[in-house]
């Protein structure tokens, strides 16, 4: 359990994680040099005149696919104005919540944005797959949603890059649902907490996503009261769209009761082969019917996206130049972009 007395005063310097003797001052963060992902830009286009010849397409796969990461490696990622919150959210299982929400807050990290991950899922995958300790009794979401802990109090650096931090979760927050259900204002617990984390250091975060776990439960109802905004990970396969109907009744009646400002912005189609029909045409079915949230990027199933997390890594900083991480980066420069036309940028 968190010590409140261990709480920074308004006269101390505030840093996220400061139970860690070697997290530095959050503070500090914006005064260094933007995370980047390394070289600059070229000038020439080292694959000119090595155009993939038509019996080739796996060779022509993997040039675009370096060709799109030298673009976005050039490419500045505009910062939002104020704090964007996600809830990445689908209550079916599996379908790339975790995997979407560590690797698009990795891409924007390692352009330069402060974002912060809050894992509010019992499996703790997001703590995982960012390499932050979440063995029980470690501090964590839990100690934030039944404890009153601050969120300052229990997040972690996540140890690949330098602007990007992780709130865990732990297998104690496996009660929570039930735990929550007797407890003050039940539904706004992670609002309180988050309001509190940006009313001393909002400035400087750009993303709060926040990884629910895959059900409608209270953990996801507190996640939808803060966030303004929602993701959906859809998995290209069979009974894609089944549920959906019932996710979004809940964006509404959250939106009409609870917090008027909540929106589902983007859905993300994952998982996607494009070799088979059926992953086509839950694309185009999606897409068919939210044109204006599907992102135009797909995530294709890749073994590095897979495999990241058992280095406690994102596929970003596992792989940087496999196509599962140049999708992740171009879908985040398109959540960035999104941002920008909503709100305005910094
Ligand atoms: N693009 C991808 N390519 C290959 N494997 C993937 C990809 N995206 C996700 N996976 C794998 O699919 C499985 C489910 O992904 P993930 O854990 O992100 O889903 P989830 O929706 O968070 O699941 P849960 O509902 O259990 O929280 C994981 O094993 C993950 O590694
Ligand atoms: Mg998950």
């Amino acid at each position: 359990m968190t010590d409140p007395a261990q709480e920074p005063t308004s006269s101390q310097t505030p840093t996220l994680g400061h139970h860690r003797s070697n997290v530095p001052a959050y503070e500090t963060l914006q005064a260094q040099p933007q995370a980047a992902t390394g070289a600059s830009p070229t000038s020439t286009d080292p694959f000119s005149g090595i155009e993939a010849d038509g019996d080739s397409p796996l060779a022509a796969e993997l040039i675009e696919t370096e060709r799109l990461r030298r673009t976005l490696e050039a490419t500045d990622f505009p910062r939002p104005a104020d704090t964007r919150v996600i809830a990445v959210s689908n209550q079916k299982g599996g379908v790339g919540k975790t995997t979407t929400s560590v690797n698009m807050a990795a891409a924007l990290a390692s352009k330069g944005a402060n974002v912060l991950v809050i894992d509010a899922d019992p499996q703790g995958n997001a703590s995982t797959a960012l390499g932050v300790d979440h063995r029980a009794g470690t501090p964590s979401i839990y100690d934030v949603l039944l404890d009153d802990a601050s969120l300052a109090s229990v997040v972690q650096r996540c140890p690949d890059l330098p602007t990007l931090w992780c709130v865990p979760a732990t297998i104690d927050l496996a009660g929570a649902d039930i735990e929550l259900v007797s407890a003050v204002r039940r539904e706004y617990r992670l609002h309180g907490a988050v309001a509190d984390l940006l009313a001393r250091e909002g400035k400087q975060l750009d993303y709060v996503f926040i990884d629910c776990p895959p059900s409608l439960g209270l953990l996801t109802l507190n996640a939808m009261v803060v966030a303004t905004e929602v993701l959906i990970p859809i998995q290209c396969e069979y009974y894609a769209l089944e549920g959906l109907t019932q996710l979004i009744k809940t964006v509404e009646m959250v939106k009409k009761h609870l917090n008027p400002e909540i929106h589902v912005s983007s859905i993300i189609l994952t998982m996607f082969d494009q070799r088979t029909n059926l992953a086509r045409e839950v694309a185009h079915e999606v897409r068919s019917h939210f044109p204006g949230e599907t992102f135009p990027q797909t995530i294709p199933r890749s073994v590095r996206v897979s495999e990241a997390p058992s280095f406690g890594k994102t596929v970003i900083t596992h792989d940087p130049h496999s196509p599962g991480a140049v999708a992740y980066l171009a879908a985040a420069m398109e959540l960035a972009e999104r941002g920008v036309a909503a709100g305005g940028t910094q």
